[in-house]
């Protein structure tokens, strides 16, 4: 009796540490992903033209503005060389599969001439449609997107939902604070229609994407399922970077 006892234990023992140690295999999409291995991000937004960018690269981020806390205006962001296949032969230097881009950072400022005033009745007035590259018809995601077709390397976006200076926005969340000048003041649900609409645009426009970065998970309240049916709808085989979606997420490694 001991003995069947002790072997039950065991049997217990070892079907509890086999199923510990074998976690669901990552979906194929994932797989693939990883199979990538080198990846290369380009970050670039406003801040990249202010005097800030040596004493606090991050104060968009952290809801502080420029000088006097102002939003910088976009005729500030004028870059005239701009060449986007040079950046994608630094990708293909160092043998990178895959390259994302920030479409969008803590400012607010937007990379490719946004257009959502038909779906949410709000015009975005700050990208580079409202700067000096808008004379040269110049969309940098596109830009972008065509270099790394030219160079064979699978293309991703970031886009920032939850920080949004222009918007006066932190952690998902539109702030009660006095607007500063060039802020524009929109309502939370607004907000959560706004954000819809550009990740919409972005993810329509450019063909298909190999990662969707949100950094900082889906932190706008109430729409996590919208975003979660968009992606499965127009981006079904991205992985998404701390995304909302109910498969093909990353999570941010730790030690
Ligand atoms: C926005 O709506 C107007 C009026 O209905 C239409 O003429 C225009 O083409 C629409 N623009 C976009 C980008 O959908
Ligand atoms: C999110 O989806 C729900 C359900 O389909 C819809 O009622 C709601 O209007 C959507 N929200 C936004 C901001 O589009």
């Amino acid at each position: 009796m001991m003995i069947m006892m002790k072997s039950v234990a065991l049997v217990l023992v070892s079907f509890l540490s086999l199923s510990f140690s074998t976690p669901p295999p990552p979906p194929p999409d994932v797989l693939k992903w990883t199979e990538l291995e080198v990846g290369m991000m380009y970050s670039y937004d406003m801040v990249s033209f202010t005097s800030q960018i040596s004493s606090n690269t991050q104060y968009f981020c952290l809801g502080v503005g420029g000088s006097g806390g102002s939003l910088p205006p976009p005729s500030l962001f004028n870059p005239t060389l701009i060449d986007t296949d040079n950046w994608l032969n630094a990708a293909a230097a160092i043998g990178a599969k895959y390259a994302v881009l920030v479409a969008q950072h803590c400012s607010g400022f937007s990379m490719w001439p946004t257009d959502i005033k038909n779906e949410t009745g709000f015009e975005y007035t700050y990208s580079v449609k409202n700067s000096p590259l808008s004379k040269r018809g110049f969309d940098i995601v596109k830009a972008f997107i065509d270099s790394c077709k030219s160079h064979n390397i699978l293309p991703g976006i970031y886009y920032s939902l939850n920080q949004n200076y222009y918007l006066n926005a932190g952690r998902g969340i539109v702030k009660n604070s006095e607007l500063v000048p060039g802020q524009a003041k929109v309502s939370q649900d607004l907000y959560g229609q706004i954000v819809l609409a550009q990740m919409k645009e972005l993810w329509s426009n450019y063909g298909e994407l190999a990662e969707i970065w949100f950094d900082g998970g889906c932190s706008v309240p109430g729409i996590s399922d919208n975003i979660s049916s968009l992606l499965e709808s127009l981006q079904p085989h991205a992985v998404y970077f701390q995304g909302c979606a109910k498969s093909n997420n990353l999570r941010w490694l730790h030690a």
